[in-house]
């Protein structure tokens, strides 16, 4: 593919400011802005966006958030709004995160809000999808991906301001990939499920995601229709993060 890659790391509840400072001066050494044709973001947990936006833009490196509130402002305890992600030098979030479906009861009804709300303050969201392994053991996993896609991806969003991310449940965190032919598969289902909408959107990239580590990095991201990848617990390393960006 010859399109930009998206490598993006997501820390999730991971990193306090030494451990930032640590992961940045190892980064630096690594000259992450000496590699063309992939873009790098790092969403850190919100507390270290203001922290660490400079050092990263520095390096060419972007930053995001991992999830944000569908309003603007108000009595929202313990929610961040898009354009406060934005305010402190965001330019994605991630949205729909399996684990925020799962533990936080978020359903595609307000990902769809949370996508709006993003790209109403110029973030670029990055909407996660996919089955539990329940699912995909009753047959249902094309099923339920084609109806998050429909019901989490807003109409009128597409191209480059539109990322989309793969990550069957059942292989986040677990050490175990989806194979590449179930990565294919399921990339052309959902590029399908966005050409059926109303709006027949376009998405500029969908990324995979779930146990992404260097040692499988090249062949998911040889993949044709694999624009990218998300990576959770092999992006807290600076050296394995730069390891899956290369095999891009
Ligand atoms: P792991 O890479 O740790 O499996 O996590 C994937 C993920 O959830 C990224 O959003």
């Amino acid at each position: 593919m010859s399109r930009t890659m998206l490598i993006a790391g997501n820390w999730k509840m991971n990193g306090t400011r030494p451990e930032a400072k640590a992961f940045l001066e190892k980064l630096r050494g690594l000259k992450p802005e000496a590699r063309p044709g992939r873009e790098l973001l790092i969403c850190p947990p919100a507390t270290l966006i203001g922290e660490m936006a400079h050092p990263l833009a520095q390096l060419g490196v972007s930053i995001g958030g991992q999830n944000c509130h569908p309003g603007v402002s108000g009595a929202f305890t313990g929610d961040i709004s898009a354009g406060m992600l934005r305010d402190v030098g965001s330019s994605h979030v991630i949205v729909g995160h399996s684990e925020r479906r799962a533990m936080h009861g978020e359903t595609d009804q307000l990902v769809h809000a949370k996508a709006r709300a993003a790209r109403r303050h110029g973030l670029t969201p990055i909407i996660c999808v996919g089955e539990t392994l329940a699912e995909r053991e009753a047959g249902h996993a094309e099923t339920v991906v084609r109806e998050q896609v429909r019901a989490s991806v807003p109409d009128g969003i597409e191209g480059e301001a539109l990322v989309l991310a793969y990550e069957p449940v059942w292989a986040i965190g677990t050490g175990r990939a989806a194979t590449l032919d179930d990565i294919s598969m399921m990339h052309h289902v959902i590029r399908e499920a966005l050409a059926g909408k109303s709006d027949g959107a376009e998405c500029g990239l969908i990324l995979y995601g779930g146990s992404v580590k260097p040692s499988n990095a090249a062949d998911i991201l040889a993949l044709d229709l694999v624009g990218g990848a998300l990576v959770g617990g092999a992006s807290l390393d600076a050296g394995d993060f730069m390891a899956i960006a290369d095999a891009a």
